[in-house]
């Protein structure tokens, strides 16, 4: 069954199912550009955290701001390649906020691994001040092999695959559950000034877990929603004791996507989907998976 024929099945709301189906659009085209693998090069620019850029990058925002430009239903979108919020012009009220980071983990493109891009979607004029528990709907898509989408909105977490110009539903209703012994431990280098990450990290290796980590947080939570356990971590440390990820444009929707299958997302201490979006740069650490599984990592972390 098609995306936007299934999210009208689930009862979605249908101005957030056209919104949801034309990003999805938008993916289709990025994996494209992703696939002919010529934009791998920098762009000569930095973004606003003063990451380099790739051109890949640059080229990903314009395939999503220029869907969000034109859809009357979207009132603002703010782009981990932007500097601001973009206000579309289009502000009606009850009209959509949509926040994105369009090609997360671009450095592994060049070497082939798997990338995607993270959305976090509410109703907003602004993002500051909201939660991530304001967000309607968060998706990710992976270019990987494939290409997917997951989407979770209030009903459920489902998975659509891109073939024959379409996205089909490929699985329903993906659980985490509570325990999974499968570790993505992002950050390692806070073990020098963390013993807590330090004992957390001898615990998996006594206890025999699985390590499953590309490098890209996309592919490797698609991991965990995919096999139904697991944990993601990335700490911060000392110089930068929020960690590198940022909650606006890829912690919030990985926390939403995750909650909504049944998992646990926090900072430590806090859960991701409580903190207020205080600035668009924004970053946080973030234990993420199941649910026993971060319980474990926070006490560890303490
Ligand atoms: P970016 O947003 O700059 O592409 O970074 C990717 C993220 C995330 O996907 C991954 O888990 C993490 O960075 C890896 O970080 P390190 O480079 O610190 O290992
Ligand atoms: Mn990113
Ligand atoms: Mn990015």
């Amino acid at each position: 069954m098609e995306l936007l024929e299934h999210l009208k099945q689930l009862g979605v709301e249908e101005r957030l199912s056209v919104l949801i189906s034309k990003l999805a659009d938008a993916c289709a085209d990025i994996s494209c550009v992703v696939e002919a693998g010529k934009m791998c090069d920098k762009a000569g620019t930095c973004n606003t955290f003063g990451e380099e850029q790739l051109a890949l990058d640059v080229a990903s925002d314009r395939l999503i701001s220029s869907v969000l430009d034109k859809c009357e239903d979207v009132a603002v979108y703010a782009s981990e390649e932007l500097e601001e919020e973009v206000k579309t012009g289009h502000d009606a009220q009850d009209n959509f906020g949509v926040a994105y980071d369009p090609l997360d983990g671009s450095s592994l493109v060049n070497v082939n691994l798997a990338v995607g891009s993270i959305f976090g979607i509410y109703k907003c004029d602004s993002f500051i001040g909201k939660k991530g528990d304001d967000q309607e709907c968060a998706m990710i898509a992976i270019y990987g092999p494939r290409t997917t989408i997951v989407c979770a909105t209030k009903a459920g977490v489902h998975e659509y695959t891109f073939c024959d110009s379409k996205f089909n539903l490929t699985k329903e209703n993906l659980q985490i559950e509570k325990e999974g012994k499968t570790f993505a431990p992002g950050n390692l280098r806070a073990c020098l000034y963390n013993p807590g990450y330090r004992n957390l990290f001898n615990y998996w290796l006594d206890n025999q877990y699985t390590l499953r980590y590309s490098g890209g947080m996309v592919p490797d939570i698609n991991h965990i929603l995919l096999k139904g356990k697991g944990l993601f971590t990335y700490p911060g440390y000392k110089d930068m004791p929020d960690g590198k990820l940022r909650l606006l444009y890829e912690c919030a929707p990985m926390a939403y996507i995750v909650e909504h299958a049944g998992g646990r997302a926090t900072d430590g201490k806090i859960r991701l989907l409580e903190k207020a979006i205080e600035s668009l740069s924004q970053r946080t650490p973030i234990f993420i998976g199941s649910e026993t599984e971060v319980m474990t990592a926070e006490e560890m972390l303490k």
